[in-house]
């Protein structure tokens, strides 16, 4: 467990917020689903529901605390950080995309339900993200909205898994599959402490340049680490198939560069990202824990 310089323990701290986003999701689905539910609904629940570290969701609750933002204005974008990241995690198991069988511990949604279900519960989840987030009234609801749309589609998260794709089996170099890697998850990343950001009262540009740079370096190594697990994990911690990066001939850190260079990048991207902190001082010391625990985590 973490505890840092101020004696905050930020291990207890990530387990409060873990379940306030775990209440808020079950909330939502619960809301939106009618008295019987159907295969579409029990899918979006399954996929939502079933485990997750919730990372996305702890960094806009820790960006819009660092911020002094109401945790009452953080649910909302918090649950629609957690809802787009599980259509994308639905929609990269298909099989047409990364096919794999294990998420989080579990068969994946397609392998659970069928392919059509898994579509459309992905489909379902990516819209309920931006009724959550828009049916707010915060005051800047709107921005939040085209904050998201922008790191999800196509010029974030959507363009960055169409590269990654499209560079299956090709030789690239360490630029292309860094911008991938940016994109299909350094965006949402970003727009997690965006999120955080906007819902905050006032923000001085400085803390938002902080922040801003803060969420592109973990965001990449985040990717990284996540590499450097397919190739060092087991299946049964990692909840995903070990290996699988490897037999695909997937677009890797790892598969470029080796691994100890991987995870070199990895150690100098959490320190740029905790040197970005510094304008916060000790409100940024939440932060600080997350990026450590995004990068020395085994699962
Ligand atoms: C997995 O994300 C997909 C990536 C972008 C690396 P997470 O590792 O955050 O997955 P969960 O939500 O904890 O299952
Ligand atoms: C996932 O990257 C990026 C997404 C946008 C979902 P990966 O394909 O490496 O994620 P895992 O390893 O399947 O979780
Ligand atoms: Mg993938
Ligand atoms: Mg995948
Ligand atoms: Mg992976």
């Amino acid at each position: 467990m973490t505890v840092d310089t101020a004696g905050v323990n930020v291990g207890a701290l990530m387990t409060t917020l873990r379940d306030r986003i775990e209440t808020q999701l079950g909330a939502v689905l619960e809301n939106a689903a009618p008295a019987q539910a159907s295969r579409l609904e029990e899918a979006m629940r399954y996929s939502v529901l079933g485990g997750g570290k919730r990372l996305r969701a702890i960094l806009v609750y820790a960006a819009g605390q660092a911020l002094a933002a109401d945790d009452a204005a953080l649910d909302a974008p918090a649950v629609a950080l957690e809802l787009i990241h599980a259509y994308s995690l639905v929609h990269d198991d298909l099989p047409c995309m990364d096919d794999d069988d294990l998420r989080r511990g579990r068969p994946t949604c397609h392998r659970a339900f069928d392919e059509a279900t898994a579509l459309l519960a992905g489909d379902a989840l990516q819209t309920l993200a931006f009724e959550v987030l828009a049916g707010t009234g915060q005051p800047r609801a709107a921005e939040m909205v085209a904050t998201l749309a922008r790191c999800a589609g196509r010029a974030g998260m959507a363009g960055g898994q169409a590269l990654d794709l499209d560079a299956v089996g090709r030789q690239l170099d360490v630029e292309a599959l860094m911008a991938i890697h940016h994109h299909k998850t350094g965006a949402l990343i970003e727009a997690a402490l965006s999120l955080g950001a906007l819902a905050a009262p006032s923000v001085q540009p400085v803390h938002l340049q902080a922040l801003s740079e803060y969420a592109r370096a973990i965001g990449l190594a985040f990717q990284i680490q996540d590499d450097i697990l397919d190739v060092t994990g087991s299946t049964e911690v990692l909840g995903k198939t070990q290996g699988a990066d490897a037999l695909r001939d997937k677009p890797t850190y790892p598969a470029l560069l080796g691994l100890e260079e991987a995870q070199r990048r990895a150690r100098a991207l959490l320190d740029q990202a905790l040197a970005a902190l510094t304008p916060l001082g000790e409100r940024g010391e939440t932060l600080a824990a997350i990026a450590r625990y995004m990068i020395e985590r085994d699962h």
